[in-house]
């Protein structure tokens, strides 16, 4: 038999074949576009998802027979977009992203609202869905009064499979409407946010049937076997169940168009003051914490774009050994910041330029800043009594040695690299798909990877980077006080 992860991302969609041992078979991708029509805008069309999903569908058919003996889904997808849909299921405006601000007034005040972050655990943040379909009813009426479901983009995905309107809890916890210590809706955050329950999808846990697949895409998919679709994850709960990671203590950092650093908890224990996401993992009784930050690959790919240059070139000509810290600093806020400010309106910088500065040094000082946002994170995540001895890496930014190398020695901790290349959203989700379809206790497959390679800080140069660390705080409040 073998399973299918869907891994729904920013940039593309990743669909991963892995058979009954768990290891991969093959992969296809395909990309699309963000669109950004306003800034701090950020939207997709729903029909590029499923574009990709026939296209990698397609090629995997083609060139594995595995396909065809197809017994389980699970879909990953970026976290809290809005997928508006009429009465009959049609998509009535583009999907509104989670690193979309535009509704940070909106967010304001659901946030303020007695309850909200008591029953939700976690501020109501912009980029979250509460905020943006408040921000519809605020300005597109017409689109608001015909919003018969909203869906994440996972779920979406689940619907296109299934037919049927379904979402897991690991994807729901970030919508603000959520009860997360509960794992249900809650009546008085949707009554907040002006929604109904019969607006909302039905919940599933992420290791549990969603549905099966439609026969008319078993036909197309020349599939003779039942298809089981799991409930999926969202991107970052089923990033944690490829690496393995359910239990406290175990946590990666993803160097992503976002950047993440998430720890797994044993227990329920938000801390909304932190600005830390605590959310429900995608199997029963557990949750995860993490720290979000917007622009973490995408300042590099910011970088690349305006110098004509390709991200891996410009971190390569870095060369092998972490540097001492640049003089140059960079402040990653190109779309506002979450973790630890909880700030939509605030702007990137770079500090320090010179007429020598060439693109060597911000190149450095890109990286840096990213990665001192992500110590920012860690001391959120650390104060909420999360405990990380080490991390693993995931996420494209992670190819590059000298990032690396450069967060251990920021964030003081190991980093390990997984065997192989499959680890990420995509085999988490494949890894859901198998549980599910299976019936099966989830420990039995999502398990830690074998570790290729622990990357440790570079201790002769962590004193020079805690100082550059503060001075990168005080940048931010430099910044705060102009802007
Ligand atoms: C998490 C978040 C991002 C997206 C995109 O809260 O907004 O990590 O899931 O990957």
């Amino acid at each position: 038999m073998s399973y299918l992860g869907i891994d729904l991302g920013t940039s593309g969609l990743r669909a991963l074949l892995i058979g009954e041992d768990g290891k991969s078979i093959g992969s296809a991708e395909k990309h699309y576009n963000v669109s950004n029509p306003q800034a701090g805008w950020s939207e997709q069309n729903p029909q590029h998802w499923i574009d990709a999903l026939d296209g990698a569908i397609g090629e995997l058919k083609k060139q594995h027979s595995e396909f065809s003996e197809l017994k389980g889904i699970g879909v990953a997808g970026h976290m809290h977009g809005a997928t508006l849909l009429s009465a009959d299921g049609a998509v009535l405006r583009p999907c509104i992203l989670w690193n979309d601000t535009r509704s940070y007034k909106e967010a304001a005040i659901l946030d303020a609202l007695p309850n909200v972050r008591e029953l939700s655990g976690n501020i109501v943040f912009p980029g979250f869905t509460a905020p943006k379909l408040e921000w519809v009813k605020n300005n597109e009426p017409d689109i608001y009064a015909k919003v018969a479901k909203v869906l994440l983009p996972a779920a979406y995905l689940n619907f296109y499979l299934t037919g049927s309107y379904v979402a897991d809890m690991s994807d729901s916890a970030g919508t603000s409407w959520l009860d997360c210590s509960a794992r249900v809706w809650s009546d008085e955050l949707l009554k907040a946010g002006h929604m109904r329950r019969d607006q909302m999808p039905s919940l599933v846990e992420g290791c549990e049937v969603s549905g099966e697949l439609k026969s008319e895409l078993q036909q197309k998919w020349g599939l003779s076997n039942t298809v089981i679709i799991a409930g999926g994850a969202g991107d970052n709960a089923a990033a944690a169940c490829g690496i393995g990671a359910l239990d406290e203590g175990q946590g990666f950092v993803s160097l992503g168009t976002s950047g993440v650093i998430l720890a797994a908890r044993n227990a329920y224990v938000p801390d909304p003051a932190t600005a830390v996401h605590t959310f429900c993992h995608a199997v029963p009784d557990r949750w995860y914490q993490m720290g979000v930050m917007l622009s973490a690959t995408d300042s590099l790919n910011w970088l690349a774009g305006i110098t004509g240059t390709k991200q891996s070139e410009l971190t390569s000509a870095l060369g092998d050994k972490v540097l001492p810290p640049s003089s140059v600093r960079f402040l990653p806020y190109l779309s506002g910041e979450r973790t630890p400010h909880n700030d939509a309106e605030i702007r990137g910088g770079f500090t320090g330029l010179a007429t020598s500065t060439n693109h060597h040094d911000m190149t450095q000082a890109v990286i840096e800043g990213v990665s001192f946002g992500l110590r920012d994170s860690l001391a959120a995540l650390q104060s909420t009594g999360a405990k990380l001895d080490g991390l693993t890496a995931i996420g494209g930014g992670s190819a590059s040695h000298y990032w690396l190398q450069l967060l251990a020695t920021i964030l003081g901790l190991p980093l390990h690299l997984p065997k192989g290349h499959e680890f990420g959203a995509a085999l988490g989700a494949a890894r859901l798909g198998q549980v599910t379809a299976k019936s099966i206790a989830p420990e039995d497959v999502i398990v830690a990877p074998e570790i290729s390679q622990t990357i440790d800080p570079v201790s002769t140069l962590q004193p020079q980077f805690d100082e550059a660390y503060q001075n990168f705080r005080l940048a931010y409040s430099g910044l705060k006080a102009i802007q």
